[in-house]
């Protein structure tokens, strides 16, 4: 995939800015073109074959730790100038970043992002995307990189918004959910087939407490 851009008032990132400031989240079907997905796909796909994603821990710093019982994904985070396609979506990531910064005056800086892959019957219960001690963190962005994936499947990402109103979003290929990370409780449910995704976060600035 070349290197492609999308400009910061790109009609699709002003939707998300709009949901985001009416009700904390956005959901945009077609986000990616289909051979980016495949492309970071096949991607994440060669990392896990090669070993290089590691079971997820939780929480941050010295506190860190492996507890499948929490969440049970794989994951790698990534470093601009690995993979065309990872610095693609690196790019696009950017311009969302500069749409959210003008239209609700996040003062996001920067964005940090991992490949995830959660093999059959692996889970996230549920959790907020901040730290106790780590108020960075703003906005949650997850893109998932399954095409074809199924209701069937499970591995649904399941968010607790306001007025007790569950939703569940169908890990689909190509899909983007975005939320903010201090105020939509979510968890994944568990997948009968490797569910890939690329989860990251716009931060602001902040005392990094470590
Ligand atoms: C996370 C997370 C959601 C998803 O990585 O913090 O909640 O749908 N991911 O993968
Ligand atoms: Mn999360």
């Amino acid at each position: 995939m070349r290197a492609m851009q999308i400009p910061s008032d790109h009609p699709l990132l002003l939707r998300i800015v709009d949901d985001l400031a009416a009700c904390g989240w956005s959901q945009q079907n077609i986000f990616l073109p289909e051979a980016l997905t495949l492309e970071l796909a096949a991607e994440c796909r060669k990392r896990a074959a090669e070993g290089e994603l590691a079971p997820a821990a939780v929480g941050r710093g010295p506190f860190q730790e492996i507890r499948e019982g929490i969440r049970g994904d794989h994951i790698q985070w990534l470093e601009p100038g690995q993979a065309e396609a990872c610095d693609t979506y690196l790019g696009l990531m950017d311009s969302l970043r500069v749409a959210l910064n003008r239209g609700l005056y996040l003062g996001l800086e920067d964005f940090e992002s991992h490949f995830a892959l959660y093999p059959p019957g692996a889970f996230y219960l549920k959790h907020l995307d901040r730290f106790r001690d780590d108020d960075r963190r703003m906005v949650s962005a997850v893109i998932y990189l399954n095409p074809g994936w199924l209701p069937e499947y499970g591995g649904q990402l399941r968010m607790y918004l306001k007025g007790d109103v569950e939703y569940d979003v169908v890990p689909t290929g190509g899909r983007l959910v975005v939320f903010l990370s201090g105020e939509v409780p979510h968890e994944v449910m568990p997948a009968t087939r490797d569910r890939l995704s690329l989860t990251g976060w716009f931060r602001r600035r902040g005392n990094e407490p470590f």
